[in-house]
């Protein structure tokens, strides 16, 4: 199916009626105005500005250190580049956990200073009164569930979740209640394929899956993993759609050598 560029912005009921009608939904991540404007113009449906910023962009181990100042710096530039995508925006660790008072203002300081769309959270029924009070300030949210990063320390491991029962049906519980509050969608990240499709029949809300299998109701992946510009990352969920580590390597590494042997700038090159 090609993408329809005459949408003028995607909103969230544009993607229940993309899930109503069985077309599926492209979610990609971005952190910067220009990559964001390739993302925009490519016709992604949603830009995630994930807090995986904290990762590809600041080279930390977890997403645990990124700042909500931060978060709002990366996602004013995505939003300023985004004229269709939905731009969703991760609220960061320490952000929203604390209690549902300080979870609304950091919603509204990433709605109101990056000018975005949506928030994503991560956990169920844990931060539900949190999310309530978020939705009833009419901000659009997003749920994660699954492989949750932010909590990696109690995980111990990035290893696919809930392939025990109990955890199975935690996550089918959980989902069932971020769709009963409002939520418009929730991203299942790293669980068997056959939860994932049992989870996005039974929710009239579309999932959006990363290494959660075919059936989700859309993907979404980061992007300096599936454009190959991060080496080393190279999970069995990943499909690498470049190489760009090469490329970039090989231009920076020719440039290099010009300057060295006094063959740039040219005189073509020069005013
Ligand atoms: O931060 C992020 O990029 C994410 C995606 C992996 C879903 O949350």
């Amino acid at each position: 199916m090609s993408v329809n560029k005459e949408v003028k912005r995607i909103t969230t009921h544009i993607l229940q009626e993309m899930k109503n009608r069985g077309e599926k939904i492209a979610m990609l991540t971005a952190y910067d105005f220009s990559m964001a404007a390739i993302v925009d113009n490519a016709g992604m449906d949603i830009i995630l500005v994930g807090d995986s910023a904290s990762n590809v962009m600041a080279g930390h181990e977890t997403t645990l250190p990124i700042t909500l100042d931060q978060m709002i710096y990366h996602a004013s530039s995505v939003v300023r580049a985004a004229k269709r995508s939905l731009v969703v925006v991760d609220l960061p660790f320490g952000s929203y956990q604390g209690n549902s008072k300080e979870a609304l203002s950091s919603a509204i300081r990433i709605m109101k200073e990056a000018g975005a769309h949506a928030v994503k959270m991560e956990g169920g029924v844990e931060i539900a009164e949190s999310i309530s009070r978020i939705l009833t300030a009419g901000i659009p949210v997003m749920g994660h569930l699954g492989l949750t990063p932010q909590s990696i320390y109690k995980f111990g491991t990035y290893t696919v979740r809930a392939k025990e029962e109990a955890e199975a049906d935690k996550l089918r519980e959980d989902a069932l209640k971020l769709q009963e509050l409002g939520c418009f969608s929730i991203v299942l990240e790293k669980i068997p394929s056959k939860l994932a499709k049992e989870v996005s029949e039974s929710l009239s809300i579309p999932t959006i899956g990363i290494g959660a299998g075919q059936h989700c109701d859309g993907q979404v992946l980061v992007i300096h993993d599936m454009l190959g510009i991060n080496k080393e990352f190279k999970p069995r969920f990943l499909r690498q759609y470049a190489s760009l580590y090469d490329v970039m390597n090989e231009a920076v590494t020719h440039y290099v050598d010009d300057v060295k042997a006094k063959n740039f700038p040219n005189n073509k090159e020069e005013y």
